[in-house]
């Protein structure tokens, strides 16, 4: 099997956007479906929960009394000149300055001032005004919201259209009567984020990609295709339902044929043509099974996809056509050997991760979505947990693209309508993700797991799942350890929040039921900071404090290697987020858990688990070599595979050690000011690391983590901001205020650094860019435009040289 190294992400990358590009591009071009992204140019204003003039009279008008009847700037004339234009993916609450509110609870939401004691802040309006050339009469019209926060509500020329409840379910409306052709629409849209659905920062607005989707009368609709793959006597076994629906009218009659594409393009197999009579306004579906001979598997190392491409046909005409990505792959869950992909055995390497990211907060476009997999994958994490919400379309694209596997989650359990409808469309929507190994129903659900209710409601949601996905098992995240009555007993894998001690006497009451970690270390830890420091908020960075009910690196993961039985699990974070942090309150308003900062800057425990996750050759020594007195003692950790490191001073040995499986190594070092260097023997190899005493900051540098991007408009590029000394050393404790300036047709998104204290801004409304470096970084985001061309990003500090970068942004071209 071919072994990924590190540079082939970027083969990868490239790969993935080809084959998105040329997917995409065959949707758009087909006669009959064509998607057309409504990202661009929305106009916003926040309304007001508690003051109708403020609210654009929403709550003094009749706006559902009769058809077209609404008023204020529901109305399609209302002037929205003066309103904002933004852009989807588009998080208002990461625009607003940090607040203290004695409301706000220790998990804090990220100290944004939204919610009820901020009725100013937590009502967002969005308008859109949109044109449909009159050829395309007689097609259906569907808008696709992949997620907003939360709780809207659309009208489209003024006629009510319908609402979601939830922040983090897609939703789609069919639009098509209130469609005026060749001439302007409006739609609207009225968010509500006074209320929260989760405790952690969740931001506010139209924060996933919003799309009009146009099809014939005669069409393959949402979530009309499921592809279902195993391997059996090891050929491939697949099975093809696509429904089809007509709203032609009349009864007509149509066929269906699916191919098969491989991952390289080549067409694999083409089922027989099935021919259909669908009566008008119903669906009728078709079933066809493939078999592949020496099938080439869906594994982390080569995920490998196959295209599903299914034709609607009428009269020998192509009515709609469809491509669905699979991949064929087998999961075991097995109660006394653990977890195994492909027959092979492993165990999971997970995180947990929430959707936020530095400067854009929870609007992550979809680069940069691949851009934060990518940083996992490159850590030797092999799982993602979506905690605790159904992801974007795009964390599971990545995920199948770069071989990571998926704990898919909802955010609340619920058998009542809205929760068990928010279940369903979530398993509907992405059941044919190769990624996906386990569906989670929920997380820490205190009120009911141990009770009868939650046995029931597990009980019907398990079987839900199992018609709709019968190839997949459910597990929950339950922090009830020990316990089995209520939702535990219902699930096929038992999920552990933590719990680790009583974690072997489960397992000895249950050794049927497979179990995995669904959550667990929680360790905390500030990027690059090497004192405690209870009045900012700040941890030092290493693998050792936690909360109580944690574990450190080193613990959980000893505990898990030396359990066959148990599959492995999900550290609580793979990054920073907003909100929730533990231990501090404000003015801290971030995490610590991450094993990165909210930028993806790697903190020191990264390299512990890279170290044992990997078989890349790591070492890594810290803290920074700057700063101490001379003579007082500093504790040296280092962070390796090597068999045994020697430690060097200034060229002094310091002694050499034998590294401790899935351990690390301390030494206590007389401080002297100089090169403090760790030499290591790997396999008899020579592997080395160093940290130096630096002067101050002199010169910036920029990494873009691309130089070349998509002129699409929805492109990413992420700069990386460090500083050097004059000798070209990087400086890891500066904290410099960098500011930016950007010449050229794009747009920065915003700017971070991962200091979870720093009440600077994300997005620097005024157009006047700038962020400090914490611990010697900080990050700024770009989002391209739909020129081709350069635009070049300039970084200048008082007192130090300036930088620039040039991005080139080409259109299709990558
Ligand atoms: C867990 C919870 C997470 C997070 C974490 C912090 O109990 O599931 O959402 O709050 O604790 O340690």
């Amino acid at each position: 099997m071919k072994i990924l190294k590190k540079n082939n992400y970027w083969v990868l990358l490239l790969m993935f956007c080809i084959s998105f590009q040329v997917v995409y591009s065959q949707v758009k071009t087909s006669k009959s479906r064509q998607i057309v992204s409504l990202n661009k140019n929305w106009k916003f204003h926040l309304g007001s929960a508690n003051n109708p003039s403020k609210d654009f009279d929403y709550s003094i008008v009749r706006n559902f009394t009769i058809a077209g009847g609404g008023g204020g700037c529901i109305v399609p004339e209302f002037k929205d000149d003066d309103w904002r234009t933004v852009n989807i993916p588009h998080d208002w609450a990461v625009e607003l300055p940090f607040e203290y509110h004695k409301h706000f609870d220790v998990q804090s939401h990220g100290y944004r001032p939204v919610g009820g004691f901020y009725p100013d802040n937590s009502i967002g309006w969005y308008r859109k005004h949109f044109t449909v050339d009159n050829t395309k009469e007689g097609q259906r019209f569907i808008i696709r919201f992949e997620g907003v926060y939360r709780d809207f509500k659309i009208w489209v020329n003024n006629n009510y259209i319908g609402s979601t409840f939830s922040g983090y379910s897609e939703s789609s409306f069919d639009i098509t009567d209130f469609i005026e052709f060749s001439k302007d629409n409006v739609i609207v849209v009225r968010v509500d984020a006074t209320q929260y659905e989760g405790w952690f920062y969740e931001g506010a607005g139209i924060y996933r990609n919003v799309s009009l989707e146009v099809l014939s009368p005669v069409h393959i609709p949402e979530y009309g295709v499921y592809v279902s793959a195993k391997v059996e006597k090891a050929k491939g076994v697949v099975q093809a339902q696509t429904s089809v629906k007509n709203q032609e009218g009349k009864t007509t009659d149509c066929s269906v044929v699916s191919y098969l594409i491989n991952a390289k393009g080549v067409k694999v197999t083409k089922s027989l043509t099935e021919k259909l009579t669908v009566k008008n306004n119903e669906s009728a579906v078709t079933i066809q099974n493939f078999t592949i001979n020496k099938p080439e598997l869906w594994d982390l190392e080569s995920p490998n996809l196959y295209r599903l491409v299914s034709l609607v046909k009428k009269n020998g005409i192509t009515t709609d056509s469809t491509q669905t990505e699979f991949g064929i792959r087998t999961f075991d869950y097995d109660a006394e050997k653990g977890f195994s992909l492909n027959g092979k055995s492993m165990k999971v390497k997970g995180m947990c991760v929430h959707q936020d990211h530095a400067g854009v907060g929870t609007a992550v476009p979809d680069a940069l979505v691949y851009y934060r997999i990518k940083l996992l994958k490159e850590m030797g994490v092999n799982a993602y947990r979506c905690s605790h919400n159904p992801p974007s379309k795009s964390v599971l694209e990545a995920c199948d693209k770069l071989g990571m596997m998926v704990l898919d989650e909802i955010r609340v359990i619920g058998t009542g309508k809205e929760y068990l409808e928010q279940f369903e469309k979530l398993i509907l929507r992405d059941r044919n993700h190769a990624s996906i190994m386990l569906w989670s129903l929920g997380n820490e659900e205190t009120g009911v797991q141990n009770t009868d209710l939650g046995r029931r409601m597990a009980h019907t949601l398990v079987q839900r799942q199992k018609e709709l996905d019968p190839s997949r098992l459910s597990t929950y995240g339950g922090n009830n350890g020990i316990k089995y009555l209520g939702i535990n007993q219902e699930m096929d894998v038992r999920g552990f929040n933590y719990h680790i001690k009583e974690l072997d006497d489960y397992h000895k009451e249950h050794p049927k039921q497979p179990i995995i970690f669904s959550e667990v270390s929680s360790m905390v830890s500030s990027r690059g900071m090497y004192v405690k420091d209870s009045i900012k908020g700040y941890l030092p960075d290493y693998d050792l404090n936690k909360p109580r009910w944690g574990q450190t690196a080193e613990e959980w993961w000893k505990f898990t290697v030396d359990r066959p039985w148990l599959m492995g699990g999900f550290v609580w974070t793979g990054f920073d987020y907003r909100g929730e942090p533990t231990p501090f309150t404000w003015p801290n308003v971030n995490s610590h858990f991450g094993i990165m900062d909210v930028c993806g800057f790697p903190k020191n425990t990264y390299y512990y688990y890279q170290s044992w996750w990997t078989d890349k050759d790591v070492i890594k020594i810290y803290p920074h070599w700057n700063g101490y007195k001379t003579g007082e003692k500093v504790n040296v950790w280092c962070n390796s595979n090597a068999d045994e490191v020697e430690l060097l001073l200034n060229g002094k040995s310091l002694g050499k050690k034998a590294m401790p499986r899935n351990g690390h190594l301390e030494w206590e070092v007389v401080y002297e000011r100089g090169k403090l260097e760790a030499v290591g023997l790997k396999n008899g190899k020579t592997i080395r690391t160093f940290v130096e005493t630096t002067d101050k900051a002199y010169q910036i540098v920029l990494t873009p983590d691309r130089k070349i991007i998509n002129a699409d408009g929805n492109d990413v590029s992420v700069i990386n901001v460090t500083v050097l000394d004059n000798k070209g050393r990087e400086v890891t404790n500066a904290m410099n205020l960098i500011q930016f300036n950007l010449n050229g047709d794009a747009r920065i998104l915003g700017v971070g650094n991962g200091d979870p204290s720093s009440h600077e801004a994300d997005k620097c409304l005024d157009g006047n860019w700038k962020r400090s470096l914490f611990n010697g970084k900080c990050q700024i985001i770009l989002e391209s435009s739909e020129k081709e061309g350069e635009f070049v990003l300039k970084a200048s500090s008082e007192g130090l040289k300036n930088a620039t970068v040039t991005i080139i942004q080409k259109r299709d071209k990558i």
